[in-house]
């Protein structure tokens, strides 16, 4: 065999891997030309046998031989591939795959809420630990020692006498004791009572805090008009408030605070106990003592309110039972998307 007749075979060896049409077709001249037994390899061996002389040219054709071969053989599977059996054709007109999207569950989107609109009055949002201190929690907080929230049977307690907070108000404290007026921040976190479950009442629910102390006068004027432009805001122009005398040992005085139901238009209904009305937050003007027990000494004035996470998001959207917000049901909670 000369050096001339390797390259005739190479040139005829591509053009019958280019008219190779299925990957099988390909592979088989693969193995034919390239593979250990094939073509290749056997024309190698003949390097031997071949004159000093005319060896230099047979080198050279013998490697044009596996580069243009090779170069045929990667081609034309590429090419077969792509064009392979009906199976594996892709079909454009399909509809394409969506990707899963989720919804906000109602107590976060009440709480990004707030969020923004107590941002706007200049609120900004503070932080605290669940697990928390008896004194942030209730001492702090002018709580009597033998006040029955303290109770065992409706605080969970730590043996180190440590507690899972009952309400936001510790946050109050912490921002006190870290910060000098004017403080004007938001809470909106988890809390924990050992109460039995049912229709209105969790052992786990969600409140947001509120706090604003100046060394500038502060009345409940400003509380109220905060909390009737909170209420328009979250539930829409037609929300009214209003402020019934309460107590709590942090305010001074002190106040539950109503939203007129939004469900039945203070009509009465289901939801409102048929009253027109729904209780959300706990509010007043901040006590004295409690800027003591923290140390604010300068003249302080100061509202506050803790209001029921839970409570916005059944009115908002008509839940009858607390307990729907949490059986992650998601036929259920999709629908406030
Ligand atoms: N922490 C109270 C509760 O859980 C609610 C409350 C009442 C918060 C009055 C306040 C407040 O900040 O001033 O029942």
């Amino acid at each position: 065999m000369t050096p001339q007749e390797v390259v005739n075979l190479s040139t005829s060896a591509v053009a019958e891997i280019r008219a190779a049409t299925t990957a099988e077709a390909v592979e088989a001249l693969r193995i034919k030309y390239i593979s250990r037994n094939g073509l290749l390899p056997a024309l190698m061996k003949m390097m031997k046998d071949t004159s000093a002389t005319d060896r230099p040219a047979m080198g050279r054709a013998l490697n044009a031989f596996r580069e243009r071969v090779t170069a045929a053989l990667t081609e034309m599977k590429g090419a077969t591939a792509s064009a392979g059996a009906p199976s594996e054709t892709f079909d454009f007109s399909l509809p394409g795959t969506w990707p899963a999207v989720g919804v906000m569950h109602p107590v976060s989107s009440v709480i990004e809420e707030a969020v923004r609109i107590f941002s706007q009055l200049g609120f900004t949002v503070a932080d605290g630990p669940d697990i928390e201190t008896a004194f942030n929690n209730f001492d702090a907080l002018n709580t009597a020692p033998h006040h029955p929230s303290r109770d065992a049977r409706d605080t969970f307690w730590f043996e180190d006498g440590r507690l899972l907070r009952t309400q936001t108000s510790p946050v109050q404290i912490r921002v006190m004791q870290s910060r000098k007026p004017p403080v004007r921040i938001i809470n909106p976190g988890r809390c924990y009572r050992r109460d039995t479950t049912d229709a209105t009442h969790a052992a786990n629910f969600h409140q947001i805090e509120g706090l604003y102390v100046d060394t500038k006068p502060v009345s409940l004027a400003d509380l109220k008009s905060t909390l009737a432009h909170f209420a328009r805001e979250m539930m829409g122009p037609g929300v009214k408030i209003r402020f019934r005398p309460h107590f709590f040992p942090f305010t001074e005085p002190s106040v539950e605070v109503d939203f007129s139901c939004h469900l039945c238009k203070g009509r009465g209904c289901r939801v409102c106990k048929q009253s027109g009305w729904i209780e959300i937050a706990g509010a007043g003007m901040v006590d004295s003592r409690v800027y003591k027990k923290i140390g604010y000494d300068e003249e302080c004035y100061g509202y506050a309110f803790g209001m029921g996470v839970e409570r916005i998001a059944m009115i908002r959207h008509g839940v009858t039972d607390l307990r729907h917000l949490y059986t992650n049901d998601l036929r259920y909670l999709r629908q406030f998307a």
